[in-house]
């Protein structure tokens, strides 16, 4: 069933666990998110981002009217997520959209900017009865730079700075840079455990980890120990779908129906979304 992303954090604080959120870009992501979240019994958050709704010639409703059907039909409990929104256009459509919840994303900015933009998108999206997330101290990585432009890895959320930025823009959950960098294609990031325990300790609102892809099982599983409620996860999904798929054209260059090779990266997604749920441990539904 479709249910909210507040819920589904509210559950994994409770349980001392994380919700796992997964950007969906085509069909099969959808399908496949909710296929490995079934498969283990897992709530999940399928999430879009304004890139993906870039990809999508600028339309989200498309693929937002695809994943509410794929929630409504699924057999555990499924929310959808706005995801990195810069666009004020765009944060606008997510209720009609069937979004519970946004990430508002204007870490870009100054400090005195990130705090007034993110206090105005929170206000607009609490008269709507949208959780809303954003984020202090920029994860780097996304929009294509490389994971070592000048915000990652070593960018790092002032715990201090972060307690006055929840208290005014009254946030529900904060996005905090503690290693982890956006798009990485090798699990190799080591996270400031000191930090995020200080963050925890600081703040009283969920905290969310980006870019988490690149981060090794041991470090995942010591995160959520340490505080992290919900785990985005994007980058993974397309190793796992372009390396299926580069390996079955590779083994069959006579192929020509996208069913046989779609199949085959939807599967490996199917098979990478369970054990990322796995190792959060996120509790069953059943
Ligand atoms: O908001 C989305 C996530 O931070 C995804 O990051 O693609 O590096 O896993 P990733
Ligand atoms: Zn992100």
């Amino acid at each position: 069933p479709l249910v909210t992303t507040g819920e589904l954090v509210t559950r994994a604080v409770e349980a001392r666990s994380a919700v796992a959120a997964f950007n969906i870009i085509t069909l099969e992501h959808v399908e496949a998110v909710i296929a490995g979240a079934e498969s283990v019994r897992s709530p999940v958050v399928l999430q879009v981002s304004e890139n993906a709704v870039k990809f999508r010639y600028g339309r989200l409703l498309p693929l937002a009217r695809a994943a509410v059907a794929a929630a409504e039909r699924a057999a555990v409990p499924v929310a959808l997520h706005l995801d990195h929104v810069q666009s004020d256009s765009l944060l606008r459509q997510a209720p009609d959209a069937g979004f519970s919840s946004v990430m508002y994303d204007a870490a870009r900015l100054p400090y005195a900017e990130n705090r007034a933009a993110t206090r105005a998108a929170a206000d607009w999206a609490h008269a709507q009865g949208l959780w809303i997330e954003a984020e202090l101290g920029q994860v780097g990585g996304k929009d294509g730079r490389p994971p070592l432009d000048a915000h990652a890895p070593g960018a790092r959320t002032d715990p201090d700075q972060a307690r006055a930025f929840v208290a005014d823009t009254a946030v529900d959950a904060l996005a905090v840079a503690v290693g982890s960098s956006h798009a990485m294609t090798t699990r190799t990031a080591t996270l400031d455990h000191a930090l995020l325990k200080r963050l925890s300790g600081t703040l009283d609102v969920p905290l969310v980890l980006h870019g988490s892809s690149g981060v090794p099982d041991e470090e995942l599983t010591a995160a959520v120990a340490g505080g992290i409620a919900k785990v985005n996860v994007g980058t993974a999904l397309n190793i796992a779908m372009t390396g299926a798929i580069r390996d079955f054209l590779a083994a069959h260059p006579e192929a020509v129906d996208s069913r046989e090779y779609l199949s085959v990266g939807r599967e490996a997604m199917v098979r990478t979304v369970a054990e990322i749920l796995r190792t959060l441990g996120a509790p069953p539904t059943a």
